[in-house]
């Protein structure tokens, strides 16, 4: 049977897919013909995620895996059980990251290290672990969930602007490793500015959620923070063929932050 689709028959693995971004990715690619793979630390919220997503598209369309994204065995494991569970892995989605802020003389060392490890070692695993079995599955797309924070820097958020200029030159690098095994891979990175999901809600607790909204709104062009459906759906046009001559590239979804 022929499932229609701007991704159908693709079978995606996605990390950090318990909530916000991971989860508006899962959702959107099943609704569009997908299998998917929700690999979190909260398992148990990856489950349920995935639960909603069988309800909606059909049993099968969904799965959940416990991963910690800085632990090379558990990528070889949550891989191997997702390429069975799928029937192949054909798109991987680096997106679990996190972000402590702070000042660099007052920053402990450890603080530092916990960042980079989520959000740039990450990447390398996750794609050291995947090309075996996305090989098999060509074509192919890596989708690595950068930030605006990786182009542009921040106040007091050393760790995270490294990290995340870290990945937006990893995905290059791995588009061109691709490329030049001639795999029929291709490998972007996408960057959000401020999108309404859990990751604000340190800027919640202190101004509120309409506040906190309405502050962070002010700094983008276009006049308000982003939806998750703003990133799922770059997210949506990587994973699919129509992307099919676009890799190396970085697709900026800020509100036009960017470009002041
Ligand atoms: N929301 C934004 O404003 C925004 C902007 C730019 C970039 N991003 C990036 O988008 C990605 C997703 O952000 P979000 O807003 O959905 O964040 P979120 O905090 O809502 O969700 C992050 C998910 O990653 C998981 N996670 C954290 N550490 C993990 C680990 N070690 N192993 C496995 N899973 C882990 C968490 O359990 C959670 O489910 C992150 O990489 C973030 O840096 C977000």
């Amino acid at each position: 049977m022929t499932v229609a689709g701007r991704v159908a028959g693709k079978k995606a693995f996605i990390s950090g897919a318990a909530q916000g971004l991971g989860a508006a990715m899962a959702r959107k690619l099943a609704s569009e013909g997908a299998k998917v793979s929700l690999a979190d630390l909260n398992h148990a919220g990856a489950q349920a995620v995935a639960a909603e997503i069988d309800a909606a598209f059909g049993a099968g369309t969904a799965f959940a895996f416990p991963l910690d994204v800085t632990k090379e065995d558990q990528w070889i494991f949550a891989l191997e059980e997702a390429d069975a569970a799928m029937g192949g892995v054909s798109v991987l989605i680096h997106n679990a990251g996190i972000s402590i802020p702070g000042s660099i003389e007052e920053m402990p060392f450890e603080d530092w290290k916990r960042v980079m490890e989520v959000n740039v070692d990450s990447v390398f695993l996750g794609t050291k672990h995947a090309l075996k079995y996305m090989r098999q599955n060509q074509p192919g797309s890596i989708v690595n969930i950068s930030s605006i924070a990786g182009l542009i820097a921040a106040h007091n958020m050393p760790p995270y602007n490294a990290s995340k200029a870290a990945v937006w030159m990893l995905s290059k690098g791995i588009a061109l490793h691709c490329a030049r095994q001639g795999l029929d891979i291709r490998s972007n990175s996408i960057h959000p500015t401020f999108i309404d999901t859990p990751i604000l809600d340190k800027y919640r607790e202190q101004f509120g959620d309409e506040g906190a909204k309405a502050k962070l709104g002010r700094q983008v062009p276009l006049g308000h923070i982003g939806e998750p459906d703003d990133v799922a759906n770059a997210a949506l046009y990587l994973a699919s063929d129509e992307s099919k001559f676009v890799t190396g590239a970085e697709l900026k979804v800020d509100g036009g932050i960017s470009a002041m």
